[in-house]
């Protein structure tokens, strides 16, 4: 067993309410908690609090007053695809409206994909996210809509996380134009199949443009059938009945959330499900942000993520993200914070990911900065320090 401490620690964010200034994120201050550290044994932290009362450790490092967090928790993104959009985003910029069928030119160009290309790519993305301070992620599948081609993305997903979700019901692909329901039979049934083994969760885009909420119902369920748990994309684009769908079928998580009527904010309140907000999506599509206050405020559980993808917001960035949340939706930094880290291991339901109490996993971050809110504060700067997962710097 190879020990290590952490000291010397500006702000520690622990996520913890039962330490330090017992705020929603259990912050340990140098100011107030002399020499705040961390010990991390192998690959889970052993034990927080001040250096004066450490245990001895192999190594001692030295973070000279920086912050340190625990690791972003992605909860949602679509990261094995090939081409981009580009194109389609300086139209947005110029004043085009976006719409879910930008969706199938991605699905052209990876279905042309090799396997090898695609890996390469998912690779490079993975380096982005891990330097930019994430280090649990969520993939989606929803570029191929067909059986070989989910089959492929959901397999390359998992070679990189645990946390796969299949997306077959992204949209209608154009072979099955005015057939929907043809398609919705093959993704429940064969693409299904296909592409469980590989899968934690089942998702689907419910919104204008793309599947209905009977449909949506209909495809969740055959996911559910098959041990597959529940996330959803939707009122995005409209202010339609998914976020109740997704309340009703005790979903993890409910996406977007940017159009929400009081009742859908009242039956979140009342139930577990995530609601996750993607203000980069917003940033990069020019809508209306969604309203994360009206969220908080009403005791809803929200979880920031990227959304990366590339049509409607190719942003891999957490501290981008929390910069949005902070400055457009009237998040606080401190609960902007929260969502981006234990928010999104709620989203994913993970228990071992997402603060730093003893026994969970050594995911950390170093921000190079006096405290957390300079994530916020300073946009655009790349102040992500060094990253540990599971221990070990990467
Ligand atoms: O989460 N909303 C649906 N899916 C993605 C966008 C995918 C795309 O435009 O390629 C999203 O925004
Ligand atoms: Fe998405």
């Amino acid at each position: 067993m190879r020990s290590t401490l952490i000291t010397n620690i500006g702000e520690l964010v622990t996520n913890d309410e039962s330490v330090g200034d017992r705020s929603l994120l259990g912050v340990l201050r140098a100011s107030t908690d002399a020499h705040a550290s961390v010990l991390v044994n192998d690959e889970v932290i052993q034990w927080v609090g001040s250096s004066d009362a450490a245990p001895d450790a192999d190594e001692v490092i030295d973070l000279g007053g920086n912050t340190l967090i625990p690791g972003f928790v992605d909860s949602h993104s679509h990261l094995v695809f090939a081409g981009d959009r580009v194109d389609e985003f300086e139209a947005r910029m110029r004043g085009e409206k976006y719409a879910a069928g930008g969706i199938l030119s991605t699905v052209a160009a990876t279905r042309a994909a090799t396997d090898e290309t695609l890996r390469t790519r998912l690779r490079a993305f993975v380096d982005e996210l891990h330097s930019q301070g994430t280090t649990t992620f969520e993939i989606k599948s929803g570029y191929g809509l067909n059986v070989e081609t989910e089959e492929r993305l959901v397999r390359l997903a998992r070679e990189v996380t645990d946390e796969v979700t299949f997306l077959g019901a992204h949209v209608v692909p154009a072979e099955f134009n005015g057939r929907s329901e043809e398609y919705i039979a093959l993704v429940t049934g064969e693409m299904l199949d296909a592409c469980a083994p590989y899968s934690k969760w089942i998702d689907v885009f419910c919104d204008d443009g793309a599947f209905d909420v009977d449909q949506a119902r209909r495809i969740l369920s055959a996911g559910r059938a098959r041990n597959l748990g529940v996330r959803m994309h939707a009122n995005q684009l409209t202010l339609g009945a998914g976020v109740k769908l997704a309340v009703e079928l005790g979903a993890a998580a409910v996406d977007h959330c940017t159009y929400l009527s009081d009742e859908d904010v009242e039956a979140l309140a009342k139930s577990q499900t995530v609601a996750t907000i993607l203000p980069g999506v917003e940033f990069s599509t020019k809508h209306p942000y969604p309203n994360a206050r009206r969220l908080l405020d009403a005791g809803v559980t929200v979880a920031l993520a990227s959304d990366c993808n590339p049509g409607s917001c190719f942003t891999s960035s957490m501290p981008f993200c929390i910069a949005l949340a902070v400055r457009e939706i009237g998040m606080t930094p401190a609960e902007a914070l929260w969502a981006a880290t234990a928010g999104g291991a709620r989203a994913l339901h993970r228990s071992d990911v997402g603060s730093l109490k003893p026994g969970m996993k050594a995911n950390l971050v170093e921000i190079k900065a006096p405290s957390f809110r300079h994530l916020a504060y300073r946009p655009g700067v790349p102040q992500i320090g060094r990253v540990w997962i599971d221990g070990n710097l990467v």
